[in-house]
């Protein structure tokens, strides 16, 4: 039989790669992308694969209850891949009711959809939420985040998105939904939103702007190049255990100024500029409020239950996507007009 998978979000910068891997790896599936088309979402990133026969589009908000209903009734999918979300920990800080909306009411409207349409059997069927390490809260200078971790969220994204999480693990506990989630570590390459670190960095060393890094730039962070993640939300989707979460990392942390001191010398290296000149472009700016210091995954149990390994390795990954950004400054220009310079001006100009 057919399987028909629903991924949601699949326009974003992540869902557009896990949208891309589950077309072309199950070319046997029908693979339907949900997805509200807000800032963030962008129907360029697919045009590779908008006419391939087994994928399909649909425009929906998930805090839309009845529509939600309504596109599962008639859908009727097997599993769900859910991505949609408010991601961007500033914007929060700024408007956290929106995460609270699409973060945690757009989750359950999609938990009570399966639910409903799963009622008879759930044999076959599989609800995956994607989500993040943020939930764990924030590690000093050791330590790394297990499964085990207590949820500890500062910031209106993570607890928006802790929330989620355990509404998803109710599901399970409560009316045994078959479950699965993955908790990642941050996430870099073509496609990403230039409302975070590494993409707004490319832009502005191509626009010769200042490049902000919030407080002393010690902040931790430990980077995934985003298909190595969808790789293993394709891996969790098929072979995690029922009501199991994962982390997904790569052993991988740079501390913020490091990392953009590496980015500033190979865009200095692939534009033809020498050396040391996009580092000047580097200005210390104004903390943002709750910032944690350290993010860090152990990414052993998906690693050894499940022999999952990342394919590139940070430097190659920062090159490929140094290059992808060079090769599509159209997009850039694009999704940097309109709304975005206000956004920036707003967010940088305190
Ligand atoms: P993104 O902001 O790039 O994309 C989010 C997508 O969700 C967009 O296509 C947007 O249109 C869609 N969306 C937003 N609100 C919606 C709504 N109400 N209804 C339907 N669609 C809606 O986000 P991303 O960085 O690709 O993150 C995707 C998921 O992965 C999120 O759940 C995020 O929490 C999680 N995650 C992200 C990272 C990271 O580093 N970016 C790391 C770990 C986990
Ligand atoms: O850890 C996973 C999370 O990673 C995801 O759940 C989020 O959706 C994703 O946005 C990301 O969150 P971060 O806040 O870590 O990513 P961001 O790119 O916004 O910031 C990375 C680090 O860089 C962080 O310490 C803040 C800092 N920073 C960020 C921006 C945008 C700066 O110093 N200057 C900036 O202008």
């Amino acid at each position: 039989m057919k399987k028909t998978v629903l991924i949601t979000g699949g326009a974003g910068f992540i869902g557009s790669h896990v949208v891309r891997e589950f077309v072309t790896t199950h070319p046997d599936y029908q693979i339907i992308n949900l997805d509200a088309l807000t800032y963030a979402g962008n129907l360029e990133n697919l045009r590779d694969v908008e006419y391939v026969p087994n994928y399909t589009f649909i425009k929906a908000d998930i805090t839309d209850a009845a529509h939600i209903r309504d596109i599962f009734s008639e859908c009727r999918p097997d599993g769900v891949v859910h991505l949609a979300a408010e991601s961007h920990v500033d914007r929060s800080i700024t408007d956290p009711s929106a995460f609270v909306m699409t973060n945690v009411i757009g989750t359950v409207n999609l938990l009570n959809a399966a639910k409903e349409i799963w009622k008879d059997s759930y044999e076959g069927k599989r609800f995956h939420h994607v989500s993040t390490d943020e939930v764990y809260g924030a590690l000093g200078e050791t330590g790394l985040f297990t499964e085990e971790t207590k949820y500890d969220p500062h910031s209106p994204y993570s607890a928006s998105k802790a929330s989620s999480d355990h509404f998803v693990r109710a599901y399970h506990d409560t009316y045994s939904l078959p479950i699965v989630l993955t908790n990642c570590s941050n996430n870099y390459g073509p496609n990403h939103f230039p409302e975070k670190l590494i993409p707004l960095c490319i832009h502005n060393i191509l626009n010769s702007k200042p490049l902000p890094i919030y407080g002393d730039g010690k902040y931790t962070r430990d980077w995934l190049y985003v298909i190595d993640h969808a790789k293993a939300i394709d891996l969790v989707f098929h072979k995690g255990i029922n009501g199991e979460a994962y982390n997904v990392g790569g052993f991988n942390e740079w501390q913020n100024i490091d990392l953009v001191k590496e980015l500033c010398r190979q865009m200095d290296e692939k534009l033809g500029r020498p050396e040391g000149t996009s580092a000047e472009l580097i200005t210390f700016v104004k903390d943002r409020p709750g910032h944690d210091v350290r993010y860090a995954i152990d990414a052993t149990k998906i690693n050894q239950e499940l022999g999952y390994q990342p394919s590139v390795t940070f430097e190659e990954g920062l090159s490929k996507t140094i290059d992808w950004f060079l090769g599509n400054q159209e997009w850039l220009d694009r999704v940097t007009s309109g709304d975005y310079q206000q956004y920036y001006e707003k967010q940088y100009s305190k």
